[in-house]
């Protein structure tokens, strides 16, 4: 696990994104795999620079969303179809078909729905590099406190904490949805890289969690734990609770003196 500690929001995101573009460089079929939320917005914008720059090209690279809520249509303005669409999507030279989002508006046969989109991540060959964020509560993707380390994409009831945090994006009065479908935290596991991103005081405790503390299914991103190409760029405010910066620091030093292409 590498520990990337940035001094705020702005240099995170900047690192997050040159870190994808080189992978994309590296090898331009990559399969991606894409988050949501308010700590990607700087991701996003940082790539979209990067590609009208002329220096990135997306035109087969193949991207699989980790999730979306249930019951809300590809146009819905707070859907993660739209969320990618304005921020990303629109932006890039992505081909739509090369484009997975899980569906929100599927009724009925959520499991075979979920084993389909399971099944276009392995014909894809697997997803190459994985982008996540974290929830308060240490989710990664919608898997909850309590999922399970193996579990696969599937349908996945919200906790109290994700509900009282997604409220603050739905208009008050509306009700904000109560499932989402999800790559499962086995499913993310298989990435063949993964590259978690936490911003801000808020997520501290969860970065604390997930980073220092025991693996266990009360934070999911502590599963992380047992992959081995996991890093995780924090800034300032998100890894104060953490005890061994540092070591971190000094990991980080000799890592750009001997495998500086990790930071690049
Ligand atoms: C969204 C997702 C979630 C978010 C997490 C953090 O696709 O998978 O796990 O990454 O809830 O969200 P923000 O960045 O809004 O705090």
């Amino acid at each position: 696990m590498l520990v990337i500690l940035k001094r705020d929001d702005e240099e995170s995101s900047r690192q997050a994104a040159q870190l994808i573009a080189s992978a994309v460089r590296k090898k331009p079929t990559l399969t991606l795999g894409l988050a949501t939320g308010v700590t990607m917005l700087g991701v996003y914008k940082h790539l979209v620079r990067l590609h009208k720059e002329g220096s990135l090209d997306f035109s087969r690279v193949v991207t699989f969303n980790l999730d979306e809520y249930l019951g809300l249509s590809p146009s819905h303005p707070q859907s993660f179809h739209h969320f990618m669409r304005e921020n990303f999507f629109a932006h890039v030279n992505m081909a739509s078909q090369n484009i997975h989002i899980p569906d929100g508006t599927i009724r009925g046969n959520y499991d075979e729905y979920c084993a389909g989109y399971e099944e276009a991540i392995r014909k894809a060959g697997g997803i190459d590099v994985q982008l996540l964020g974290i929830g308060r509560n240490g989710h990664i993707g919608f898997n909850e406190p309590t999922s399970s380390i193996g579990s696969r994409t599937r349908l996945k009831v919200l906790s109290q904490e994700t509900l009282d945090d997604n409220s603050k994006s739905f208009t008050p009065g509306d009700q904000s949805p109560r499932c989402a479908i999800t790559m499962g935290i086995g499913t993310i596991l298989e990435a063949r890289k993964i590259l978690l991103l936490a911003t801000g005081t808020a997520k501290a405790a969860a970065v604390a969690k997930s980073i220092e503390g025991p693996i266990t299914s009360a934070v999911s991103a502590s599963a992380l734990q047992l992959h081995p190409e996991v890093t995780f760029i924090i800034d300032d405010a998100a890894a104060s609770q953490l005890t061994q910066r540092d070591y971190y620091h000094r990991v980080l030093e000799m890592t750009a003196l001997l495998t500086p292409e990790r930071l690049s």
